[in-house]
């Protein structure tokens, strides 16, 4: 259970702040509020004061009833100065939706409300989720507001993709989901001490792109859902990780040190140069196997047939195995596709791309790999869920279907086992 201050500002999104106090409350979260004067325009106090059970603030003069106490602790005897004691009190403070005005404000540093003034005396992690039409996010005054807060180590959780709500209107400014709000602010709250804490975890997500020539590429279908969900699972466990990301369109949860690339060498470089001081490496991007040997200067222009020359690329996950040192923990992913024969049964291919996964294992030096059978249209990779086989040294742990994230935190389980069982042999 965590205190957590839920700052609301003017903007459609405001709507979803109330669905997040709903979720955080129903997590045992203690939860207050504060509105700028805008957010009374979008949404009532009303319904926040009956969600959380404490008075939602607005004005830094105005007297705070429950004395800046959450709900469920005794208020103090004397009558403090609201804007510091409610953040005194905080284990986080999240603004949700932060409107551009409020995001200027915030990067400036100004403090003309409540939700100004407490953030700049919160001394708890702070987070900030923008949402606002497309061109006033691409605007370079907003971004340039996000790279100071992000510079102050103010966590920015990126807005999402989609239908804007100003009508017939796409683009990049849409709150993400309560649940994900939740998530990122569970993301930040100090967690009781465990294995990973300051365990470092590389984490690869994605498809390579092997480009034919300047606007075409060879790529796979693999989204980076996986990877993503892997990073949010390792954080929330308290590791630090690093997510090298091959053509990810999703955002990378917060907290997550992000490192973009295109192709299988650009992912191999990048690795490499971040394997040596990981403690467990976790391979869930999909890197080509080949990539066309000459790439054209210029577009190919269409004219009869073109025929392509590909060449093998670098085997990313034997070359980091073959140069592993002791206490290293290697998880790769093994993405099947078992061959569907008329008269090979389902059981029968699934084994056979068992045989290949423990054949993988042993070829690259891991210490598991994670069967899928990417064939199979409900899981894989660009579903939500996925059903996998862990395969190790000694065993097959199979994880049912379930979300990605259930996935994630089975596999971040194995790699607990597995470190907890080299440490003992090594101490014997
Ligand atoms: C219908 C309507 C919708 C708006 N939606 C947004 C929005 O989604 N994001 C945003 O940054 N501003 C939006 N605005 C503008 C803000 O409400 C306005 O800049 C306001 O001054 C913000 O004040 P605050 O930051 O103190 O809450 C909207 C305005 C109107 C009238």
């Amino acid at each position: 259970m965590a205190r957590i201050l839920l700052g609301v500002s003017g903007g459609i999104a405001a709507y979803k702040a109330l669905e997040l106090a709903r979720l955080a409350t129903r997590e045992a979260h203690a939860v207050r509020v504060l509105m700028t004067e805008a957010a009374h325009r979008f949404v009532g106090a009303a319904s926040f004061e009956g969600i959380v059970g404490a008075p939602v603030l607005t004005d830094e003069f105005e007297r705070d009833p429950s004395r800046g106490a959450f709900p469920g602790d005794p208020a103090p005897e004397h009558d403090p100065i609201g804007h510091l004691e409610v953040v005194a009190n905080a284990d986080a403070y999240l603004v949700a939706p932060a409107s551009a005005n409020t995001l200027a404000k915030l990067a400036a540093g100004h403090a003309d409300s409540m939700v100004t003034t407490s953030f700049l005396a919160c001394s708890a992690p702070r987070l900030v989720a923008p949402a606002m039409n497309d061109r006033m996010y691409r605007d370079a005054a907003t971004q340039a507001n996000l790279r100071a807060l992000r510079e102050r180590g103010i966590t920015v959780i990126e807005p999402e993709q989609g239908a804007l709500a100003s009508r017939g209107e796409h683009g990049v400014g849409r709150l993400p989901d309560p649940l994900r709000l939740l998530e990122a602010i569970e993301a930040v709250l100090p967690g009781p001490s465990g294995p990973w804490d300051g365990l470092r975890v590389l984490i690869s997500a994605g498809g390579t792109r092997e480009p034919i020539d300047p606007v075409r590429f060879i790529g796979n279908r693999s989204s980076g859902r996986m990877g993503m969900a892997l990073a949010e699972r390792a954080v929330a466990r308290g590791a630090e990780v690093t997510l090298v990301a091959a053509n990810v369109a999703l955002p990378a949860p917060p907290g997550v040190r992000r490192v973009d690339v295109e192709t299988a060498a650009e992912l191999a470089t990048a690795l490499e140069a971040e394997f040596a001081s990981t403690d467990v490496l976790l391979m869930a991007a999909a890197p080509a196997d080949f990539r066309p040997s000459v790439s054209a200067d210029s577009k190919i222009a269409r004219e009869g047939s073109i025929e392509l020359d590909l060449e093998p690329t670098e085997d990313i996950l034997a070359g980091l195995g073959a140069r592993r040192r002791e206490g290293q923990t290697i998880v790769g992913f093994a993405a099947e596709t078992p061959e569907h024969n008329a008269d090979s049964s389902a059981a029968r291919r699934g084994s056979a791309g068992l045989e290949r996964a423990r054949e993988k294992l042993e070829r690259k030096g891991a210490d598991a790999i994670v069967f899928n059978d990417v064939s199979r249209p409900e899981i894989g990779f660009e579903s939500a869920e996925n059903e996998v086989v862990i395969v190790e040294a000694d065993g097959e742990h199979p994880v049912p279907l379930a979300s990605k994230h259930s996935v994630a935190d089975a596999i971040l389980d194995r790699v607990e086992a597995l470190r907890a069982r080299s440490g003992e042999r090594a101490s014997e």
